[in-house]
């Protein structure tokens, strides 16, 4: 069964976040993570013009961009986003608005889904990303999956994380490492969409 890991990066962070929750899926007998981004949609001139934008598209430039057979296929799914203004960035946002086809069609019923999410500061919104992003998940007919407090991280995590799934604390400039506590957040996030995933194929 295979675990589509979608995500958008700018500086990295998420990237390194996605990976986690691949460790999460891949830890799960008969899991599979497939790992893929969503097209950029900011001028190349942009990044181009910003040592930490250059970084962190060097750092993906091999991930494959998803499609939407990787969607059918996945028996559960992880979205990864940087928060913008408290909501998801609109690379990903752009992602869903492209599943109409599969929408029409209910394809995406029924499949579990979870989201993780990097912020600048502490406070900056990544439950608001969250809740926010239920909507159009909902009308896909997606199953949410958050991550309860079994993972004993949530207790301790002095950076991101919550029960509405994994968080990072990016700080200002983008280069704040993902804490134990963060990873293990990930990881759960990643083994419990593997778990829900395949219980719901049997
Ligand atoms: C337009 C814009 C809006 C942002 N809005 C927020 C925000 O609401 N809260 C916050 O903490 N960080 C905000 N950030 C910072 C990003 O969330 C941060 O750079 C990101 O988590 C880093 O992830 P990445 O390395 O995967 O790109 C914003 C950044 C940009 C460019």
């Amino acid at each position: 069964m295979k675990v589509l890991i979608v995500y958008y990066s700018t500086f990295g962070n998420v990237y390194h976040m996605a990976k986690l929750v691949a460790e999460g899926v891949e830890s799960v007998a008969g899991a599979s993570a497939a790992f893929r981004k969503v097209p950029e949609l900011m001028p190349d001139s942009v990044i181009d013009g910003n040592e930490g934008m250059k970084k962190g598209h060097a750092l993906q430039q091999d991930v494959p961009v998803v499609s939407d057979d990787d969607w059918r296929d996945a028996g559960a799914v992880a979205i990864g986003t940087p928060t913008r203004f408290g909501n998801m960035a609109s690379q990903m946002k752009n992602q869903l608005d492209q599943l109409s086809g599969l929408w029409m069609q209910g394809e995406l019923e029924d499949k579990p889904v979870g989201m993780f999410v990097s912020t600048a500061s502490l406070h900056g919104g990544q439950e608001t990303t969250i809740l926010s992003s239920l909507a159009p998940l909902l009308h896909l007919g997606m199953i949410p999956v958050g991550v309860p407090y079994s993972t004993q991280e949530l207790f301790t995590t002095q950076g991101g994380g919550s029960p509405y799934g994994p968080g990072h604390v990016a700080g200002g400039n983008n280069d704040r490492e993902i804490d134990a506590e963060e990873s293990a957040i990930c990881r759960a996030l990643g083994k419990r969409l593997a778990n829900i995933g395949l219980k719901l194929q049997a």
